[in-house]
């Protein structure tokens, strides 16, 4: 046989992908070692990877969306997302990049709550408040790789057991995160949990956006759209005070696309202030549970566009306002304010201590889910 033949059926016995020819069933999931943590551990990633051009990098340590790589609209691929190059700097710097937030993700006011009479303590670490899931939230924690598929559609699912107890929340949780990559350029992330005690809990991702990729504008040029009509106000502690306040006639209106930067320096609403721009939970339209358009967010020069569904009641939207320039991350890369766009589905800060609020509760016997369906093309 010729070289040529050789190459000819080498190709075929590729499939059709690497021919060009199409894209069914051409999603791949690969899992390799992704270092090491100081004190020895060993972190693995999984990539997940289409026809388009789309990869997305999960990493063991805190079910961290580690790296996401997206084509812009002269199919230039880069990497959309802040964090770092290697597991031990998500440890020494911990700002949440990509990371799996909980057991609550966003802030319980004063670090407590009640459940069915009894009271609760948890560890401030945010002012006066809990952030995140305390001192050690799953972010630092480390998961375990429970599947990993490719096909149509390649997928990795990562598990954590949380003790009855941890971080001073009642029951032991089993939570489950999986990332599924398609060649419809849709990466959907699924949260589950179950629970051997009443609990309440709020899991998301908390991914720091830049549609620009390696040329690392800031983003406030970005034209944001949330589909949200009204939004929670905060106090200067940035803890709902139980309001759901209309967005119309605020810079919170992002009924219809925004520039990012166009009023985040408007310090005539109060709650800019307290954000030191935006940093508030969005009540998503629509009903929660099913899911349901969310927030659109396009980069006008690279031309990336992101699409966010939801089921979850709200979004929190920050831009990156305590990024202050002391941390370096990928490519050695200073990070400042309005870096990135956060956007972050959950139920509402602080519900515990808000019986109104949509519920964060969770019984034994029934299984929480939430679901965040990330869409990305280019124009
Ligand atoms: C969330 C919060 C912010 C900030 C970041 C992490 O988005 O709402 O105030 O704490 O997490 O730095």
């Amino acid at each position: 046989m010729t070289k040529m033949t050789n190459c000819l059926m080498a190709l075929l016995a590729l499939g059709p992908m690497a021919l060009g020819m199409g894209s069914a069933q051409a999603a791949t999931a690969t899992r390799a070692p992704f270092g090491q943590l100081a004190d020895g551990t060993k972190v693995e990633a999984v990539t997940l990877t289409n026809g388009h051009g789309i990869s997305a990098r999960i990493m063991t340590l805190g079910a961290t969306l580690q790296s996401l790589v997206v084509p812009d609209k002269a199919g230039n691929k880069a990497d959309i997302t802040l964090g770092y190059d290697n597991a031990q700097d998500y440890l020494s710097h911990p700002d949440y990049f990509g990371a799996s937030v909980g057991r609550y993700a966003n802030r319980i006011a004063k670090g407590k709550f009640t459940l069915d009479g009894k009271s609760y303590t948890l560890a401030t670490n945010d002012g006066p408040n809990s952030l995140h899931g305390g001192l050690k939230g799953f972010d630092k924690r480390m998961w375990a790789i429970e599947s990993v598929s490719s096909g149509p559609e390649a997928s990795v699912t990562l598990a954590y057991t949380s003790a009855d107890g941890e971080e001073g929340f009642p029951g032991e949780l089993k939570v489950t995160a999986t990332y599924s990559l398609n060649e419809d350029n849709t990466l959907r992330l699924q949260y589950k949990a179950t629970t051997s005690k009443p609990t309440v809990l709020n899991l998301t991702n908390h991914s720091y956006f830049n549609l620009s990729g390696n040329d690392a504008r800031d983003v406030m040029g970005n034209m944001v759209t949330l589909h949200a009509a009204r939004f929670t106000p905060v106090d200067a502690t940035l803890i709902p005070t139980g309001e759901r306040r209309a967005v119309a006639g605020t810079p919170f209106d992002f009924r219809t696309p925004h520039r990012v930067g166009d009023r985040i320096r408007d310090g005539r609403d109060q709650q800019i202030r307290y954000g030191r721009g935006y940093d508030h939970n969005f009540i998503v339209d629509g009903a929660a549970g099913t899911l349901r358009p969310a927030a659109v967010v396009e980069d006008p020069v690279s031309g990336r566009v992101m699409q966010i569904s939801v089921t979850a009641p709200g979004i929190q939207f920050y831009t990156g306002n305590f990024l202050d320039g002391t941390f370096f991350g990928k490519n050695s890369r200073a990070y400042r304010q309005g870096d990135a766009i956060c956007l972050e589905p959950g139920v509402f800060p602080d519900s515990p201590n808000h019986p109104d609020f949509p519920t964060a509760r969770l019984n034994p016997g029934q299984t929480y889910t939430n679901t965040i369906v990330y869409k990305f093309s280019a124009k």
